[in-house]
C-alpha cells in the first residue's frame, strides 16, 4: 500500500520508539504516531511522508491498549513536558530499559552487554525539584477551549507543545513538581499578566518577562524562585519578589537573571538578589550543598542518591584512586567519591557551579577534591597526570569528538560513564569500542512519565597485546 500525507488509516500500534512515539508498520513500512501506546488500534492521519517513514496523528482511539492508565494531569496529551502519563509505570520502564538497550546495540554496534532492568524512581509525581516556566504574549489554547467565548489569549507562562518553541500553554498546576509550586506559580502568573509590562513574544523577540524557574529543597523544604527578565527593571520585579516571600514563606531566595539575548534560555547574563539568600541548600546522602540558580542540580534529587550510589559501586574505589570527574556541575560526585579514593578533580564551565563545588568541599571539610573552570576540550590537556578512574557525565548532546580523543589519549582503566541520552552515550561508546569494553549498564529513571533515561556504563580499558 502506497503511503501518502493527508491519508487516513486504521492503525495497529506494534512497539513504541526512543523518542516516546507508537510504532505501526503497514506492508513493512514504519509509520510512528504520537501519543499511542503498544496494542493501541488508532485512526491516524499521515502528516509527514519521508522515504523510509512516515509520521501520523491519532484522529481517534478505536481501541485502547491494555498498557494504557487514566492520566491524572488535564494537560497530557498536549503538554511537552511528561508524554507518557497514559502509559503503565512499570511498562515505562521495561521500554526505557529496552531503548538504552537497543541503542547501545545498533547505534553504539556492541553486541551482548549487560543492561540491567531500570531502577525505578521513588516519586512518580512531585518528583522534579527544578521546573522553567516560559513566559509568552500569546497562549496556545487547548482543543476544548477552541471557539470558546471569552478566552484570554493574551498572556502565557506554562509549558510548551511538544516540539515548538513559540506555543506555550498557560499550566495552571504541574504534577511533576510539589504541590506549593503551583500556588507559587499561580500568584507569579497573576503579578506578571496584570503589571504594565508585557511577557516576551517569542516570535517578536520583544517584552519584558521571559521565564519563572522554581528549585525545591527536598531536605528543608524550602524554595527558590528565579525571574527572568529581558531587561533591569527593579521597580517591576522587587514587588513580585516581596509579595511571594510575604506570602510563601518557605521561600528563601528570589533571584532575577537579566536574559537580553535572543537565545530562549533562562540563564541570564547578570544576576540580582531580590530577598533572601543567593542559593538553595539541599541534601543528597549526608552531604549538604549549596546550589546558585544556574548551577546545574539532577532534578530528582532521591534519584540523584540512587544514580551516585551506583556511579561510587562501579567505581570500585580502593581508596588510594585518583579520579578525574568531567561536567562535575556543583561537585556532587566529587564530594560522594571523596571519602574513598585518594584525590579527585571536577572539570566545569559554569563558573557559579565551580564556586558552588568549592563551597561545598569547604562546607564538609572534603580536602582532596579540586576543581578547575573551563571549556573541557580545553582544560582536560591540562591534567598531566593519568587518573586510575574518569567519571563522565555530559550534557544530553554527549561528549565533544575531540573531548573523547583526548579521553582514550588519557586510557584510564575505568570509565563510568554516566549519561541522561541513550543514544549519545551510545555513539560516544561506538568511538571508544576498540579500546574499551562496556561490562554492565545500569539505567536509573529519574524523570517517570518522560520517555528520558539516565543510564550509568562500567568500562574497563582492553588489554592490548603487545608483539
Ligand atoms: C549532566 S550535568 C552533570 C553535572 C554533575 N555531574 C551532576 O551530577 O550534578 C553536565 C554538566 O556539564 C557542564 N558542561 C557542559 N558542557 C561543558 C563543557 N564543554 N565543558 C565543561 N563543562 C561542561 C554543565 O554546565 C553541567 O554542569
Amino acid at each position: 500500500m502506497k503511503i501518502k500525507k493527508g491519508q487516513t488509516l486504521e492503525l495497529d500500534i506494534i512497539d513504541i520508539a526512543f523518542g516516546g512515539k507508537g510504532l505501526a508498520k503497514v506492508d513493512g513500512f514504519a509509520i510512528f504516531v504520537d501519543n499511542t501506546a503498544p496494542m493501541d488500534r488508532v485512526l491516524a492521519r499521515i502528516v509527514k511522508k519521508k522515504k523510509q517513514f512516515a509520521e501520523a496523528r491519532v484522529m481517534e482511539i478505536l481501541k485502547p491498549s491494555p498498557l494504557r492508565v487514566e492520566p491524572p494531569c488535564e494537560y497530557s496529551g498536549f503538554c511537552g513536558g511528561c508524554k507518557w502519563q497514559f502509559l503503565d509505570y512499570e511498562k515505562q520502564l521495561e521500554f526505557k530499559t529496552r531503548h538504552v538497550a537497543e541503542s547501545i546495540a545498533h547505534i553504539g554496534k556492541i553486541d551482548h552487554v549487560i543492561v540491567h532492568p531500570a531502577l525505578p524512581s521513588e516519586k512518580i509525581f512531585g518528583y522534579r525539584n527544578k521546573m522553567e516556566f516560559s513566559c509568552s504574549d500569546r497562549r496556545w489554547l487547548l482543543p476544548r477551549e477552541m471557539g470558546m467565548e471569552g478566552v484570554e489569549r493574551g498572556f502565557a507562562l506554562g509549558l510548551h507543545v511538544p516540539g515548538t518553541f513559540y506555543k506555550v500553554l498557560d499550566i495552571q498546576a504541574c504534577l511533576l513538581q510539589p504541590g506549593l509550586g503551583n500556588q507559587i506559580l499561580d500568584t507569579a502568573r497573576q503579578y506578571m499578566k496584570t503589571s504594565e509590562a508585557p511577557a516576551y513574544g517569542l516570535h517578536s523577540h520583544e517584552g519584558f518577562w521571559r521565564f519563572l524557574m522554581l528549585r525545591h529543597s527536598v531536605a528543608y523544604d524550602h524554595w527558590m524562585v528565579n525571574i527572568i527578565t529581558a531587561s533591569e527593571d527593579r521597580n517591576l520585579v522587587q514587588p513580585l519578589a516581596d509579595s511571594l516571600i510575604e506570602k510563601y514563606p518557605k521561600i528563601v531566595s528570589v533571584v532575577n537573571n537579566i536574559n537580553t539575548r535572543k537565545a530562549s534560555i533562562a540563564v541570564g547574563e547578570c544576576e540580582i538578589l531580590l530577598g533572601g539568600e543567593r542559593i538553595l541548600r539541599d541534601r543528597l546522602g549526608s552531604f549538604e550543598y549549596e546550589i546558585s540558580a544556574n548551577s546545574f542540580f539532577q532534578t530528582n534529587t532521591r534519584g540523584a542518591e540512587e544514580l551516585y550510589g551506583g556511579v561510587k559501586t562501579f567505581a570500585e574505589l580502593s581508596g588510594g584512586d585518583t579520579v578525574l570527574d568531567l561536567y562535575s556541575g556543583t561537585g556532587t560526585i566529587p564530594i560522594w567519591l571523596a571519602d574513598s579514593a585518594k584525590s579527585v578533580i571536577g572539570l566545569e564551565m559554569v563558573e557559579s557551579a565551580v564556586a558552588d563545588a568549592g563551597k561545598n568541599c569547604r562546607n564538609h571539610k572534603i580536602g582532596n577534591c579540586t576543581f578547575i573552570q573551563g571549556d573541557i576540550r580545553e582544560t582536560l590537556s591540562e591534567i598531566n597526570e593519568r587518573p586510575d578512574v574518569m567519571i563522565i557525565d555530559p550534557p544530553r548532546a554527549g561528549m565533544h569528538k575531540d573531548v573523547v580523543k583526548q579521553v582514550l589519549a588519557m586510557g584510564p582503566e575505568r570509565i563510568v560513564y554516566v549519561s541522561c541520552n541513550p543514544a549519545t552515550l551510545a555513539r560516544d561508546l561506538d568511538l571508544m569500542r576498540e579500546d574499551y569494553e562496556v561490562l554492565e549498564v545500569q539505567p536509573v529513571d529519574m524523570f517517570p512519565h518522560t520517555y528520558h533515561i539516565e543510564s550509568i556504563t562500567k568500562l574497563k580499558k582492553k588489554d592490548r597485546v603487545r608483539l
